[in-house]
């Protein structure tokens, strides 16, 4: 199926069945975004940088690859760290081999920013669906700061970048709420004369601003009118080797927290699950939406916020409007959302979700469909969807496609746990990528997950 060296050949139907209440206390894998950001910097630093937590998926390892191809020493121990020799700021070696992303946005976005600010040229390629995302938002700030691209038609991958010889520092305005273009720029800015600074009108995740400060790296953060930030460093800055322990991730805690939602009787407790209020937009609505969710022992680990995150599934949700301020702070989230509106009492209106057309997968098409099929009653505009919930859990009975999204596969395999029919996906095999456990997962907390025909 795919011609990447993340190879899966076939596709892997997966079907989930009603399952009995769900319980126990579930180990959330380590969270995706620091999980690169811990090997990237790890990359630039001088000295050992061991990371604790790491989340060992698809996405993570093509940064861990990349990294080494470029000239760091990534390795993982038999205690479970991964230790990280890096090559100094602007301290890149030329790829000799075009570097694979397998489906990884975030891989790619954040590794054009890097090789963008140093004089080195790589090839950059990825599976289907990362193949057809849009690049033209980190090309042109990179642009600016001196790199040039040899791109597909759209901007697309596969795509080279000839690295700046002298990147300069920029002051760039971000067009779309993205902590990948954002990211994309700071690292540029690493390497890059003078200062960078960044604005973003809505604040999006800051988990590379935490992690270079983590790193000895000084970034300013101010608040401007209406809500802006502007995030800036100073480039040739020093980064020092250090521990970094990963907190788990609130985006996959999600999965596993809706689906005790929905079944009833269930109570489910996650420890040491990120709550940043850039991340956890989610639990927020759900909260509004009347879940019984409450953080405890909450507390501040290596720059991040986190709690045991407990879950009890006892009364029926009811449809809110989600605030489009919010978007950001929930962007990967609204899949799982939508399944639990489709279960809730009432309608649920989600607004300005653009971007979710331009994820893994359209990701507004795929769950309005989806959805549509498992007896939902919903509409799907252009950047909104509206769902109308009825008080309990569809019907189901539908075989989903998926279009190698992960979180398009993980959510209708939920739904299947409170829907009276099962619901079956196409293929489950992108799960790996941020979420490699999911399924044994689930199924120790009691669902009924396994593969389909
Ligand atoms: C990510 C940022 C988000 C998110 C993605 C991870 C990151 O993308 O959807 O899964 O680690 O920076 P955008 O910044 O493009 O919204």
């Amino acid at each position: 199926m795919t011609d990447t060296l993340i190879s899966r050949p076939i596709s892997q139907p997966i079907v989930s069945r009603k399952s009995k209440a769900l319980n126990g206390y579930p180990l959330i894998p380590g969270d995706k975004s620091i999980s690169h950001r811990s090997i990237m910097l790890g990359a630039l630093a001088i000295g050992e940088t061991i990371v604790s937590g790491l989340l060992e998926g698809e996405d993570v390892l093509c940064t861990a690859m990349a990294m080494r191809a470029m000239g760091a020493k990534v390795t993982q121990g038999d205690d479970g760290l991964w230790r990280i020799h890096g090559v100094g700021v602007g301290g890149l070696h030329e790829p000799d081999c075009v570097l694979d992303m397998g489906n990884s946005g975030t891989s790619t976005r954040l590794l054009l920013g890097l090789v963008g600010g140093c004089d080195i040229t790589a090839t950059f390629t990825g599976d289907a669906s990362l193949r057809k995302r849009p690049m033209k938002r980190v090309v042109t700030p990179l642009e600016m700061m001196g790199a040039r691209f040899m791109c597909r038609s759209g901007d697309r991958l596969p795509l080279t970048v000839k690295g700046a010889r002298e990147a300069l520092g920029i002051e760039y305005h971000l067009p779309v709420a993205s902590a990948q273009v954002k990211s994309a720029v700071m690292l540029a800015g690493l390497n890059a004369a003078g200062k960078t600074t960044v604005i973003e009108d809505r604040p999006t995740r800051d988990c590379t601003e935490n992690m270079l400060r983590h790193f000895g790296v000084q970034v300013e953060t101010e608040e401007l009118e209406g809500g802006a930030f502007a995030i800036s460093l100073n480039g040739h800055q020093e980064l020092r080797g250090c521990a970094v322990d990963v907190p788990r991730d609130p985006s996959s805690a999600a999965f596993a927290a809706v689906a005790a939602l929905i079944v009833e009787g269930s109570e489910i407790t996650m420890s040491n699950i990120g709550v940043n209020s850039r991340r956890d937009g989610l639990f927020v609505t759900l909260k509004e939406m009347g879940a019984d969710i409450r953080y405890e022992n909450q507390r501040i680990e290596a720059g991040e916020k986190v709690a045991s995150i407990k879950v009890t599934g006892n009364n029926v949700m009811k449809g809110v409007d989600v605030p489009e301020a919010r978007v950001p702070s929930m962007i990967d989230e609204f899949p799982i959302l939508a399944v639990a509106a489709s279960c809730a009492q009432g309608t649920t209106r989600m607004t300005g979700l653009a971007e979710l057309r331009v994820k893994e997968s359209d990701r507004l098409l795929m769950m309005a469909e989806g959805l549509k099929a498992c007896g939902v009653d919903l509409e799907m505009g252009e950047d909104s969807l509206t769902i109308h919930g009825t008080g309990k859990p569809p019907k189901g009975g539908a075989r989903i496609e998926t279009a190698l999204d992960h979180r398009i596969a993980m959510s209708f395999l939920v739904l299947g746990c409170a829907s009276d029919e099962p619901v079956e996906i196409d293929d489950g095999a992108p799960i790996a990528t941020s979420f490699p456990n999911f399924i044994d997962l689930m199924n120790d907390l009691g669902a009924d997950i396994c593969e389909g025909e």
